[in-house]
């Protein structure tokens, strides 16, 4: 057995406990919300969403045609009434919440409204659950950015102290602070839902268009046949497939109802530290995966230092959760290049993208 297939097999969602389990899904438009909507039906899941509508028709939620495996409710996590009103017509057992303004140079031109998608909003997420008796765990999705980066090279584990320097990471520390308050005083007592939080680190993956990210900025120019040039070659990073993180948020909701209250607090879900490794070698990897027509450029020039990026150290839910990536660096890659090369080439998106999750959680 290699590697790949012994990861697999040490998979925890169970087909069994997700099939017509209820689910409320903030964030159902964005990117990860879109693979956790397709994931979570090919579980067999019963998925309620909202969000705001998808920015652009290349999203994955429109390519992939995702809003026909969701009851789909366009709401913004600001408005409490309505968010109240939708939970509790849904009445769902599980309750995942992603919705957020997820871009940290965004945060620096609209930092009033990514504090008040990112903290008020995870503020009425978890004041809207409380009047749903139905809830039974709650998983709000942060960021490793919610950690204060002292510059450290050691992994951040979930005993280290919230922060964030820019208001992004910051509104993320915020999220993980005011969960853990509600946590000690509303959902503590026996008879109310279980909270947790996950933490993750930049993913990459198909259906990802955004701005100034690597991996979206050589998709587009490996289609428009362009040259791409590189900065920053040598700097070295964490690089983590979509589906790992968001088979982690499923595993810890899991958990939290299998397994009660030892469940409920902070988790991280990063990379294995084999898939850190130098720009140059992915922009390689990426174009052998992508064919004879991808051109690249290596800029060694004078590049602004970079800051040490933020690891993170998952021995806690490795070993509690049961829970580790399965998607190695190279698989993670290919599976992004085959999804921008079929895009590309007008497959059917629907269908790609249930493949891949469909190989990667093992024909279930
Ligand atoms: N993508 C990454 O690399 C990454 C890394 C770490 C953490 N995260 C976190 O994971 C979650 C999902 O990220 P993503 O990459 O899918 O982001 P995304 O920007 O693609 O999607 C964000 C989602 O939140 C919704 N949303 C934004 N503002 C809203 C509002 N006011 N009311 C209701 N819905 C609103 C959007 O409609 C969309 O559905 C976010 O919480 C993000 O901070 C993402």
């Amino acid at each position: 057995m290699d590697r790949r297939e012994s990861r697999v097999e040490s998979l925890v969602i169970d087909p069994d406990f997700w099939r017509n389990r209820r689910v409320f899904l903030t964030g159902h438009t964005g990117f990860k919300g879109a693979w956790m909507t397709l994931l979570l039906r090919s579980l067999g899941a019963q998925v309620s969403g909202f969000a705001l509508p998808p920015e652009n028709e290349k999203d994955l939620f429109n390519v992939a045609g995702v809003q026909s495996d969701v009851e789909h409710q366009i709401g913004d996590v600001r408005d409490l009434p309505l968010l109240r009103d939708s939970l509790r017509m849904a009445k769902p057992e599980i309750v995942i919440h992603m919705a957020a303004q997820s871009l940290v140079r965004l945060s620096y031109d609209e930092p009033v409204e990514t504090y008040a998608t990112n903290v008020m909003g995870t503020v009425h997420l978890l004041e809207a659950a409380r009047s749903v008796p139905e809830v039974r765990a709650i998983v709000v999705v942060t960021s490793d950015k919610c950690y204060e980066n002292t510059g450290t090279l050691r992994g951040y584990n979930e005993t280290d102290a919230m922060g964030g320097y820019d208001p992004y990471s910051s509104s993320k520390g915020c999220a993980e602070i005011v969960t853990a308050a509600y946590q000690r005083s509303f959902f503590h007592d026996g008879s109310s839902a279980l909270v947790a939080s996950a933490r993750a680190g930049n993913v990459i993956g198909g259906g990802d268009w955004a701005r100034d990210r690597l991996v979206p900025d050589i998709m587009r120019s490996f289609m428009a046949g362009q040259v791409v040039r590189i900065r920053n070659p040598d700097a070295v990073r964490p690089w983590q497939h979509v589906m790992d993180p968001v088979i982690g948020y499923l595993t810890l909701a899991q958990r939290l109802v299998q397994g009660g209250r030892q469940f409920a607090e902070g988790w991280n879900f990063g990379p294995h530290e084999d898939s850190e490794v130098p720009v140059s070698t992915l922009v390689r990897q990426l174009a052998a995966h992508w064919g004879a027509d991808a051109r690249w450029d290596l800029d060694k020039g004078d590049n602004p230092h970079e800051a040490a990026y933020l690891k993170l150290d998952c021995s806690k839910a490795r070993a509690r959760l049961e829970w580790s990536p399965v998607i190695e660096f190279d698989r993670a890659l290919q599976l992004s290049s085959e999804w921008y090369r079929a895009f590309h080439e007008h497959a059917d998106m629907r269908a790609l993208t249930l493949r891949q999750i469909n190989e990667t959680i093992g024909g279930r």
